[in-house]
């Protein structure tokens, strides 16, 4: 994949890309061994070779994995008590670049399971979890409760319009917004899709609605599939085609 030299090396942290003009119009900057001049000269960093003032620049590509994250982890860098769900992925992310660079986008709670995802891009990430960015999130929700059809209604009707959660803790109280539920054959399992990501959101908003979640597992992210190959605990690297979905624009 090709990418714009100015780009490249803006991610790089050269400065702003008007800096990073400066510097390739002064012909500080070599692609293959011939000054690029062109900021917008598109190169594949797989391929090509980008020399800056004279040192080459080593450029590592981004990292995508999904996990089916299990219970008892948590999605935390370090935990005193519990294993961490980096602890779950092989020695070749446990060093270098991956260690530096590899974190979550979006987390999970200890007890709820699915789709997970690690990245090393930092972009991609900002975007995904800024409050504005409504990126939808499907989460399988078992509930204490069974619903009849009468709770089944108030229930489609509440979360279509948003309604109050009262704080929990230090976290404030808020008023959700418009949310999706699916019903399935079990009267007591849903598919609930949210576009915030506020703690412990999904066991709040139906503590709110008088019951209670006693399973959760995300399945699906930016219309990113949880692969349900993948056992509690296994993880993948995500195919180019992946990355596009979960990277697009909504
Ligand atoms: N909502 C929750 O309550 N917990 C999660 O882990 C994710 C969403």
């Amino acid at each position: 994949m090709t990418d714009r030299l100015d780009k490249i090396l803006g991610h790089k942290g050269f400065g702003t890309r008007k800096d990073v003009r400066r510097m390739v119009r002064a012909g500080r900057v070599l692609v293959n061994g011939e000054a690029a001049n062109d900021p917008g000269l598109h190169c594949d960093i797989d391929r090509d070779e980008i020399c800056v003032d004279g040192e080459i620049l080593s450029l590592e590509k981004n990292i995508y994995l999904m996990m089916n994250k299990p219970q008892n982890v948590v999605c935390a860098n370090k935990d005193g008590l519990h294993s961490t769900v980096f602890s779950l992925l092989d020695d070749e992310y446990q060093t270098g670049f991956a260690l530096e660079n590899l974190h979550l986008i979006g987390r999970l709670d200890i007890d709820t399971e699915g789709l997970l995802i690690f990245t090393t891009d930092g972009k991609l990430t900002h975007r995904l979890i800024s409050p504005k960015s409504n990126c939808p999130k499907t989460y399988f929700v078992r509930l204490e409760k069974a619903l009849d059809e009468n709770l089944k209604k108030e229930y489609e009707k509440k979360l279509e319009q948003g309604f109050y959660i009262p704080p929990e803790g230090n976290e404030a109280e808020f008023t959700c917004l418009s949310s999706k539920v699916e019903f399935t054959q079990k009267d007591d399992e849903v598919f609930l899709t949210i576009v915030e990501g506020k703690f412990h959101q999904v066991k709040r908003m139906f503590a709110a609605l008088g019951n209670a979640v006693i399973y959760l597992k995300r399945v699906s992210m930016n219309g990113l599939k949880l692969d349900d190959s993948l056992e509690c605990g296994q993880y993948r690297k995500l195919t180019a085609e992946e990355v596009e979905l979960l990277s697009r624009d909504l």
